[in-house]
């Protein structure tokens, strides 16, 4: 990704302040959002839309990887109408394989070209809504009282002193997981990348569901080192716990959070008035309330003083195009199943 793209956005969402909601017109019926961000901006953002559309919501939150799955499952009777968030890789693959449905919404023209283009990659099956860039976390008290050096680079993070100390998410189920397991690959070709992850697994000490389920555990002290996407460890530090985010030396992947209308929508409709209203400023910027520091992919939208400045950070140029198709995915998982999973951990 061209770090010129999250510089202008971060300049252009700095100057931009908090605008009013527009009043939409009220309209029966009903939807089905499938939410895979944190429940704590889900459930905003669906109070807002029922609120300003008078349209009925009911909503599930899963990891990106369960939902990708749940959308397959139900393909034969789709249950869903709009998959809304989550990282872009496995609404890449659900476009692929023809489980979400085209649109072009007139708020495209809005968006970074990040965003954009994973649109453009889909044939307009997805849309990035945000950005944000993989790291880890660890807390600061427990780490100062094991006497432990700060980690800082990803290769610290295999040291034996960390043994049972770290917890990641699996990358079957969290799209987390899945972006780190893609940036090692792209960072150091894909057998250095496996070795680094079987060296990894035997100081992981729990493999979570969630991909932000290690900064929560992280802020409790439950785990000392926590990977997960960068604004998931700041949203534990802004209500108050002792959590240094760090953005590793080497560099690091990113995500482009999406969104997609599930194919055969009921209701189909409505499905789109959500689409074009979750790209607009107002829309992405309720992320700030809910205390979820992404980069929103509105140009408008504002950047919180919290929301970890990417274009500071050293960021791979993350191939959205092959680590989101469904031979590479599925090949990866099915790889990192059978020699990282359960690889021995002495
Ligand atoms: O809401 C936090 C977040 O980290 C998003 O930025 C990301 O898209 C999503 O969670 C990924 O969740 P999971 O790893 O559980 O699929």
């Amino acid at each position: 990704m061209s770090r010129r793209v999250f510089s202008a956005l971060a300049f252009s969402s700095l100057v931009m302040a908090f605008a009013p909601l527009p009043v939409m017109a009220q309209g029966a019926g009903e939807l089905v959002v499938y939410c895979s961000v944190q429940e704590e901006w889900c459930r905003p953002m669906i109070q807002t839309f029922e609120r300003a559309t008078g349209i009925k919501v009911s909503m599930t939150r899963k990891s990106t990887g369960e939902t990708l799955a749940q959308l397959k499952a139900e393909s034969a009777n789709p249950r869903g109408d709009i998959w809304w968030g989550g990282t872009g890789d496995p609404h890449l693959q659900a476009a692929e394989e023809g489980l979400t449905e085209p649109y072009k919404s007139p708020k495209l023209s809005e968006l970074l070209p990040q965003a954009v283009k994973q649109a453009e990659l889909s044939q307009y099956r997805t849309v990035g809504i945000y950005a944000g860039a993989l790291g880890f976390s660890f807390n600061k008290e427990q780490l100062a009282k094991k006497k432990i050096a700060e980690p800082k680079c990803w290769a610290d993070l295999i040291k034996p002193e960390f043994k049972d100390e770290i917890q990641v998410a699996d990358p079957n189920s969290s799209g987390t997981a899945y972006t780190m397991l893609a940036t090692f690959v792209q960072l150091w070709g894909e057998d250095k990348a496996y070795a680094f992850m079987k060296a990894l697994h035997k100081n992981v000490n729990q493999y979570t569901k969630s991909g932000a389920a290690p900064a929560r555990a992280v802020a409790t002290g439950e785990t000392l080192i926590g990977i997960t996407f960068l604004q998931d460890g700041v949203q534990q530090a802004v209500m108050g716990a002792p959590l240094q985010i760090v953005a590793p030396c080497e560099g690091t992947g990113y995500e482009i959070g999406s969104m997609s209308i599930i194919k055969g929508a009921k209701n189909m409709e409505n499905a789109k008035k959500w689409y074009d209203w979750a790209l607009t400023p107002e829309a992405q910027n309720i992320a700030i309330a809910a205390k979820s520091y992404q980069v929103s992919s509105n140009v408008k939208a504002v950047l919180a003083p919290e929301s970890p400045r990417l274009d500071q950070i050293k960021l791979i140029d993350y191939d959205v195009a092959k680590y989101g198709s469904t031979a590479e995915r599925t090949r990866l998982l099915k790889r990192w199943d059978a020699e990282v999973r359960n690889a021995p951990r002495n």
